[in-house]
């Protein structure tokens, strides 16, 4: 039986999919984990303690592991690990990525560098440093061309990004992400990234790279308009309802950015607007789609991509990856900050003709916040139908259905 080393970082959404898809290929799992020891009675013992922000020292443990029970493919079900995957992978001759391609996905400078390189279609960039004055920003702002997009370099879920359309405007939009990436632990230090804003229709590809090249698995609308300032996901459809132009155009820039960033082998989630068949590439990472959106994809064997990227780690047969119908997936927002008290109308939501699953991922109780400020989601609400038009309209009547009640303040158990 094939043995895999999942990398699971505390907070992930992922781990359960990546599960499920590794008991359908039957392979054994091993989880490498921050704190092992919290899963160990769940696992039965098959969990490995690995300092997942260290890849150096967590490379040297999972070698160390190997030696006594070999590994067949290391895969991290997240964007944290991704690196320590290719680290390890590459130290014990598995298939993967070259680490140097996977940390330029986990630094937006980075990427945009490697992307200029090879001149792939992207927005038009600069860093900002930390010590910046407001006459900086507008040099800088200046350079890039308004309207323009600030954020930091290493975070997700578009925290901490936000558009600027004038000079002051971004002066003071600069303050405010350098502000949330400080609260998000990002180092002060550290620069920020100033982009031009691409207008257009936004996609997510999912792609497979095997030996080099990408096999697109799935393209989706984001139908909401994503114009700013803050970007919050919402609904996203497949397959896509782009014209042939702009969605050959979406696939060509993604392809050529794959190359350029010198990703091989694994998952490929790459986000690309487009409009007039010139398509610009906002980012790529090396990892599935985020939160619990894969179940929107079944392909046409029958599989899920976690056991398509589980069996392409291990060498197996992929067979057809077409994927099968229109689904999609809406992310509930968080209407405002303050602390979550209840979803109302879930039943309704439930009932609604084409809707799958709801599932909401935040606690009663819990400190919620929208973005740019927060990062998760409240939860994720499925459909599947004949059309992508009728499935957008079934996220839609289902998130009518839903009333998040927020109420003012977070208990920090002071009282
Ligand atoms: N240069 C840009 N032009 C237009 N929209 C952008 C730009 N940069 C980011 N965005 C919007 O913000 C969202 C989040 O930005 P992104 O760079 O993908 O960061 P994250 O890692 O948080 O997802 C994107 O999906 C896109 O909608
Ligand atoms: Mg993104």
């Amino acid at each position: 039986m094939a043995r895999l080393l999942l990398l699971v970082p505390s907070a992930t959404y992922r781990a359960r999919d990546f599960l499920d898809a590794a008991r359908a290929l039957g392979v054994e799992v091993v989880i490498g984990t921050e704190e092992a020891h919290a899963l160990a009675e769940l696992m039965g013992g098959r969990t490995l303690e690995v300092p997942l922000d260290d890849p150096n020292e967590a490379a040297r443990v999972i070698v160390a592991h190997d030696a006594v029970l070999p590994i067949d493919a290391v895969i991290a079900v997240d964007d944290v690990g991704t690196l320590v995957a290719a680290e390890a992978s590459a130290q014990l001759g598995l298939r993967h990525n070259p680490p140097d391609a996977v940390a330029a996905t986990r630094d937006k400078l980075a990427m945009r560098a490697r992307l200029a390189a090879m001149e792939v279609p992207q927005p038009a960039f600069a860093a900002l440093r930390a010590g910046a004055g407001p006459e900086e920003v507008a040099a800088v702002v200046g350079a890039v061309g308004l309207p323009c997009v600030i954020k930091p370099t290493t975070l997700s879920g578009s925290q901490g990004v936000l558009r600027a359309d004038t000079v002051a405007e971004a002066q003071a939009v600069a303050e405010r992400v350098r502000h949330i990436a400080t609260a998000a632990g990002v180092d002060p230090a550290a620069a920020l990234l100033v982009e031009q804003f691409a207008p257009g229709p936004e996609v997510a590809v999912e792609g497979l790279m095997v030996t080099g090249e990408l096999r697109a698995l799935a393209v989706f609308d984001k139908p909401d308009p994503l114009d700013g300032p803050a970007f919050e996901e919402t609904i996203y459809v497949t397959p896509s309802r782009l014209a042939p132009g702009d969605l050959a155009a979406v696939l060509a820039a993604t392809s050529a950015a794959t190359v350029a960033l010198g990703l091989v082998e694994g998952p490929v989630h790459a986000e690309v607007r487009v409009r007039h068949a010139r398509a610009s590439v906002i980012e790529v990472a090396a990892r599935t789609i985020g939160g619990l959106c894969s179940r929107t994809l079944s392909f046409s064997t029958g599989r899920s991509l976690e056991e398509l990227v589980i069996a392409h780690a291990l060498g197996l047969a992929l067979g057809e990856t077409g994927a099968q119908g229109a689904s999609g997936v809406l992310m509930v927002p968080i209407p405002r900050a303050g602390t979550l008290v209840g979803v109302d109308g879930q039943d309704e939501a439930r009932q609604v003709p084409g809707v799958t699953e709801l599932q909401i991922t935040i606690a009663t109780g819990r400190a919620v916040a929208p973005v740019p400020e927060g990062n998760r989601y409240l939860g994720f609400v499925f459909a599947r139908d004949s059309t992508p038009a009728r499935v957008e309209r079934a996220l839609r009547r289902a998130w009518a259905c839903l009333e998040v009640r927020v109420e003012e303040g977070v208990d920090d158990g002071t009282a």
